[in-house]
């Protein structure tokens, strides 16, 4: 089992997934993971919902291409990599994406991160108590080999999306994480550097801890 540093640093998007089934005790402690996270209150509104039935991943999958066609894609063909990150690696993740887009219903498993809300409207608060059980699970998956990457891009058609996977009324999904063996190797991320990130008392006066090299 890889350190929890290295977990941290080489948890990246995998995006292509072999189809091979995972493991029900695999999914289940990703699931324990998830549910290990802190939440606003301890009140644990969060429902996985895990998704194995191609017809129902097959039904979202057609409202994240749309999304893709029409929002997603396009941005990528006129936008510059972001900080850390070169024009070819750049590429590959938008080769890496468009694939995942074609492929997100070949995912084995899925999990769907959910808060059942209510009527309340989901606000920063709402996210602050999923976004850390989803992190933690994508750790988890890491830790055990295995594939996923938090998408949200069906959220572009929410509504669609969620009438697919056949959400009761007042349950909001927060991301989607398709799970699997990876094709690829795990390898470290690519982010900007902390000095231009990272302040000390006021904003923008550096942090002589970590000062560029
Ligand atoms: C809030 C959020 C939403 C994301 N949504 C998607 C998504 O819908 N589809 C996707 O392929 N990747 C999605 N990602 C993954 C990011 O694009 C990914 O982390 C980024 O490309 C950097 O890749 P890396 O983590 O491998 O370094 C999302 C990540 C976050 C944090």
């Amino acid at each position: 089992m890889p350190d929890l540093f290295e977990i941290l640093h080489t948890t990246r998007a995998m995006r292509r997934l072999k189809p091979d089934p995972v493991p029900d005790e695999l999914i289940r402690k990703i699931l324990e993971a998830g549910a290990a996270a802190a939440n606003g209150g301890n009140f644990q509104r969060w429902r996985f919902l895990v998704v194995k039935d191609p017809a129902i991943k097959q039904a979202v999958q057609v409202w994240y291409k749309k999304a893709f066609d029409e929002v997603v894609g396009p941005r990528y063909a006129r936008s510059a990599p972001p900080p850390g990150v070169t024009q070819e690696r750049y590429a590959r993740q938008h080769a890496a994406v468009e694939y995942l887009t074609e492929h997100f219903h070949e995912a084995p498993v899925w999990i769907v991160a959910c808060l059942e809300e209510g009527t309340a409207a989901p606000n920063r608060w709402s996210g602050a108590s999923i976004y850390p059980a989803v992190q933690n699970m994508l750790l988890a998956a890491r830790a055990l080999g295995l594939g996923s990457t938090l998408t949200t891009r069906h959220l572009l058609y929410e509504k669609e999306a969620e009438a697919a996977l056949g959400l009761p009324p007042g349950v909001h999904s927060y991301a989607i994480l398709p799970i699997g063996w990876p094709m690829g190797n795990f390898g470290p991320v690519g982010r900007g550097d902390l000095s231009q990130i990272v302040f000390q008392d006021r904003w923008g006066e550096a942090y002589p801890a970590v000062a560029a090299e």
